[in-house]
């Protein structure tokens, strides 16, 4: 049986996950693909602590330069995380001619530009699965099912901290600090969740797939970002009422003019599939214009999911190894020359659905004004709610309104903000009740 050799960089936990699969489920792994495929050197800096595992004495270093020189290793898994060490590391590595796993979707997504270039230049294979969605197979999907398709969208839930976060408001209507402290205590959020609840993880994710499934170049600054720290439990609570829910969703859409690219609290309606995907799960829907509308469901962390999709790119690579080929899918899903910086839509351009809720004073007159505001920019009402009586006290005032571009939209709102009723800044919250296209 022909033996593959594997280097492990960065032994956490999904590097953890990743050992133990190479370890233990080797009989499984070889009656599948007729290969041995052999964890011969793990590094880390902590090469002592008790990780659950039987590891062959000689096989765990700190010295990562060691796995990287190690002439008989064929396929560096760098899960280091971070940009910088890992950045370095996994250079040294592809210039070493060696393959490269990784699920580094920060370092993929800010240094792209120069790793595979350079991967492509060495002739060696960059696979990166469990970088964005964890172990739903969405890199594989795109580069390799959907290669006949014009990929007209991509809309994802693809941070399950903030889908924690957003289902256990939801469910049990308490503040975001509230359910953010749990998902903490749960291990769903990070000690500094920021990279999470500000929608960066996101970004970095969508700016991936927005290079495999639309063959561009696209830096992150081009993404508009906007987190869920602002959402609260009465909105959370008037989506309901309305039939819908409220995800962070990231979406993608490719139109003749350029592509939008944004990641924003989303109310999606009740019934549509990704409304549904609650906790801590991801899902993501493209659509393509030969299959229509696909998705998938499933665990975008922890151990072994993460480290399930790892292990996919390692034979997968092992599998070209064997069979003596190299760069068999182009690792951006696109020919390196078919690849172009297609324009992404300013967000003034966008054109959707709004929800709006304005803190305004109860007393006759007051939602005649604001009406009167939101039609002098083209702004048209569907759906109004207020529960006020008439006291002259604060209550909130909800709007749904029918297709309106942005920048309208922010130009009624600037002008709301300053009425005398209108006592707190706006909330604004985008709809998405179309299907991906
Ligand atoms: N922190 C991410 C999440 C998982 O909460 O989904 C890794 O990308």
């Amino acid at each position: 049986m022909k033996e593959i050799s594997v280097g492990l960089i960065g032994c956490g936990t999904v590097g953890t996950g990743v050992a133990k699969i190479l370890l233990e489920k080797q009989p499984l792994i070889s009656s599948r693909t007729g290969l041995a495929i052999r964890l011969k050197r793990i590094a880390d800096i902590d090469t002592k602590r008790d990780r659950g595992l039987a590891i062959p004495a000689g096989v765990m270093t700190a010295d990562a330069g060691a796995v990287i020189g190690d002439p008989d290793i064929d396929i560096i898994v760098e899960l280091v995380g971070g940009v910088t060490i890992a950045r370095d590391l996994m250079l040294r590595a592809i210039d070493s001619g060696k393959h490269i796993v990784t699920a580094n979707k920060a370092l993929l997504s800010a240094h792209g530009d120069r790793i595979f270039p350079l991967a492509a230049e060495k002739g060696v294979d960059i696979a990166y699965e469990a970088s964005v969605g964890g172990c739903m197979p969405i890199i594989r999907t795109i580069r390799e099912s959907l290669v006949a398709d014009r990929i007209d969208s991509i809309r994802g839930i693809l941070n399950g901290t903030c889908n924690y976060i957003l289902t256990k408001i939801t469910e049990e209507h308490c503040p975001f600090a509230v359910a953010l402290k749990e998902a903490q205590e749960k291990g769903f959020a990070e000690a500094d969740p920021t990279l999470d609840i500000d929608g960066l993880d996101t970004a970095h994710k969508l700016a991936i797939l927005n290079t495999i499934g639309f063959g561009m170049t696209i830096r992150l600054e081009d993404i508009y970002v906007e987190g869920i720290r602002a959402i609260t439990p009465l909105d959370i609570e008037f989506a309901e009422a309305f039939g819908y829910r409220i995800k962070l969703l990231a979406i993608s859409k490719q139109t003749d003019d350029g592509v939008e690219a944004r990641i924003h609290p989303t109310m999606i309606p009740r019934g549509n599939l990704l409304s549904d995907v609650a906790g801590s799960l991801n899902a993501v829907e493209v659509s393509g214009d030969c299959v229509g509308d696909m998705i998938l469901y499933g665990r975008g962390a922890g151990m072994m999911p993460t480290a399930s999709a790892v292990v996919s790119d390692i034979v997968d690579l092992a599998r070209n190894i064997a069979a003596g080929i190299r760069q068999r899918v182009p690792a951006l899903s696109y020919r390196p020359e078919a690849i172009r910086p297609l324009p992404v839509l300013p967000m003034d351009n966008l054109v959707t659905r709004y929800y709006f809720r304005f803190t305004a004073t109860d007393r006759p007159g007051v939602l005649s004004k604001i009406a009167g505001i939101l039609g002098n920019h083209h702004i048209s009402i569907q759906s109004v709610h207020q529960k006020g009586q008439d006291t002259g006290g604060q209550v909130p005032l909800v709007m749904l309104s029918h297709l309106a571009r942005e920048k309208d939209v922010k130009q009624a709102l600037a002008e709301i903000v300053q009425l005398d009723i209108v006592t707190d800044q706006p909330v604004l919250i985008r709809i998405e009740d179309t299907g991906g296209h």
